[in-house]
C-alpha cells in the first residue's frame, strides 16, 4: 500500500476545474466542488483525494508524514501561467511614463524603445545575474500561487543571448520549486543586424539556433510574434512549418494589436496555442474554436497598455474554443506576474464567469503548455500543487480584488509558502 508523506486534511471546499483534462467552450462553465475532504501525496504525486475516513482504502500515512490542517478552508490547484517572458534584464518604467502620456506601444518601439531596449539590457547581463533576477521573480509568483509557468526567450535575438536566457531557465529548474516550461522565442523582433531581412533572420534561427536549442534540450516549444511591423503571416507560416519539422511544438503571438490571420494560421498548422487574440476576426474565431489549439488570452496587456479593448473571450467560448489565461509578464506590455490578478481582470473586464476564469488559469492553462497530465487539477496521479486560501468560498476570490488570498502553497508535495512567507530552501 502507498505510504503518503504529506496530507492536507479538513478541507472545507476543494475546488477543481471541470475535469482533469482541458475544458472546451461551455464545459468550462463548471467546477467540481467537494466538501470535507483531504488530499494526500507520496513523493510529490497525489495518491488520494476524498473523505478522510476513506483514506485507508488506498493509502496509509507514513509515521513522519507532514500533516497540514486546512481549518475548513478553501483549496485550489496551484495556478498555471501559460505565457510569460520571464528571463529579461532591466525594466522600462521611463517608457511606461510615456505610455501614460498617451504615446502608443508601437510609437515607442519605432523610436528604438520597446523590445529592443530590453534586448540591449539582456545581452549585457551575466548568466548568474539573470538567474538571480529570475529567481526573485519566481519567488513572487510562488507567493502569488503560480506553481507552474511557461517562460519565453526572445530578448537576445542572437545565438549567445537566446541560449543564455534558456540556460537561465534550465538552471532555475534545479534551484527553484516552480516548474518552468521553456519556449524559444528568437522570432520576437528583428534584430538590428538583420534590419529589413526578416526572412534571412528566420532562416538563421532555423539553421543555426534551433538545432542547438533542440540538441541541448533547452526548449520544446517555438513561438513567433506575428504582427504588423514584426513578422508577417507568410514569414510565420514558413518559420513554424520548418520549426515543426525540426521537432518543435509551436505557439503564435497572434492578433495582439492588428489582425493578419495569425490565429487561423495557428489552427491550421496545429499549433499548441495562439496567444493574445485581442484583434481576432469572427471567421478566425470559428477556425480556432474548431481546432485543438488553445486560445491563451492575456488581459494584462489590455489593462497595462490601457487599450480599451479585450480579447473576445466569451465569443471564443460560445464557439467552443479552449480558453486559457496568462499574465504575459514582460517589461513592456504587461509588468504583471499575478495570476490571481489576471483571473480578476478576466471576470471584471472580459465578462468571464468565475468558473470559466478558474478553468482558464488551471487546467486549460496546463493544456496550453503541455502539462495537462501533471498539473491544473488535484487528482490522483498528478503533482500535488495545492493552494490553501484564506477566503470563505471560491467566489470570494473575484469578489474582493486586491487582497492576498493565499496562506499556504504546496509544490510537488513540499510546503514552499507558509503563513504568506517563503519557506527557507
Ligand atoms: O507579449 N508581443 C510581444 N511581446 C510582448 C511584449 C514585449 C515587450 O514589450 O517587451 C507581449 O506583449
Ligand atoms: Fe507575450
Amino acid at each position: 500500500m502507498i505510504a503518503a508523506d504529506i496530507i492536507v486534511r479538513n478541507i472545507g471546499q476543494l475546488v477543481n476545474p471541470a475535469s482533469d483534462r482541458r475544458a472546451r467552450g461551455h464545459e468550462a462553465d463548471m467546477l467540481r466542488l467537494e466538501r470535507n475532504v483531504c488530499v494526500a501525496a507520496c513523493r510529490g504525486k497525489i495518491c488520494f483525494v476524498g473523505p478522510e475516513k476513506e483514506l485507508g482504502r488506498s493509502c496509509r500515512l507514513q509515521d513522519d508524514a507532514r500533516v497540514l490542517d486546512a481549518g475548513g478552508g478553501v483549496v485550489l490547484p496551484g495556478l498555471v501561467d501559460p505565457h510569460t517572458h520571464l528571463p529579461f534584464a532591466g525594466t522600462r518604467q521611463d517608457e511606461f511614463r510615456l505610455k501614460l502620456q498617451g504615446i502608443s506601444y508601437q510609437e515607442i518601439a519605432a523610436r528604438g524603445g520597446g523590445i529592443k531596449g530590453t534586448v540591449r539590457q539582456t545581452r549585457g547581463i551575466s548568466l548568474e545575474d539573470l538567474v538571480a533576477l529570475c529567481a526573485q521573480r519566481l519567488d513572487r509568483m510562488l507567493l502569488g500561487g503560480t506553481t507552474t509557468l511557461e517562460a519565453k526567450s526572445g530578448y537576445g535575438l542572437d545565438l549567445e543571448t537566446e541560449l543564455k536566457q534558456l540556460r537561465a531557465l534550465q538552471a532555475l529548474a534545479g534551484r527553484h520549486p516552480a516548474a518552468i516550461v521553456p519556449t524559444f522565442m528568437g522570432a520576437h523582433e528583428i534584430p538590428d543586424e538583420f534590419r529589413g531581412r526578416n526572412r534571412a533572420y528566420l532562416d538563421h534561427l532555423l539553421s543555426d539556433v534551433l538545432p542547438r536549442v533542440r540538441d541541448e534540450r533547452l526548449a520544446g516549444f517555438v513561438d513567433i510574434f506575428c504582427e504588423e511591423g514584426y513578422f508577417s503571416y507568410a514569414e510565420a507560416e514558413h518559420y513554424l512549418t520548418q520549426a515543426a519539422a525540426l521537432g518543435f511544438q509551436t505557439k503564435v503571438h497572434a492578433d495582439e494589436f492588428t489582425s493578419n490571420g495569425a490565429a487561423e494560421l495557428a489552427a491550421r498548422l496545429g499549433a499548441v496555442s495562439a496567444e493574445h487574440l485581442i484583434a481576432i476576426r469572427d471567421e478566425e474565431i470559428a477556425a480556432i474554436a474548431a481546432s485543438d489549439t488553445a486560445c491563451v488570452l492575456l488581459p494584462g496587456v489590455s489593462f497595462f497598455l490601457r487599450l480599451g479593448r479585450y480579447a473576445p473571450a466569451r465569443a471564443i467560448l460560445d464557439a467552443g474554443g479552449i480558453v486559457a489565461l496568462g499574465t504575459d509578464f514582460n517589461p513592456g506590455s504587461s509588468m504583471i506576474s499575478s495570476q490571481f490578478f489576471i483571473f480578476q481582470l478576466a471576470v471584471f473586464q472580459m465578462g468571464l464567469t468565475i468558473e470559466q476564469a478558474l478553468n482558464a488559469v488551471t487546467i486549460n492553462a496546463a493544456y496550453a503548455i503541455g502539462c495537462e497530465k501533471q498539473a491544473g487539477s488535484l487528482a490522483k496521479g498528478k503533482d500535488m500543487d495545492l493552494l490553501l486560501l484564506d477566503v470563505p468560498d471560491y467566489p470570494y476570490l473575484a469578489y474582493h480584488p486586491g487582497i492576498d488570498p493565499l496562506r499556504t502553497v504546496i509544490k510537488a508535495g513540499k510546503v514552499v509558502v507558509q503563513d504568506r512567507r517563503l519557506v527557507e530552501r
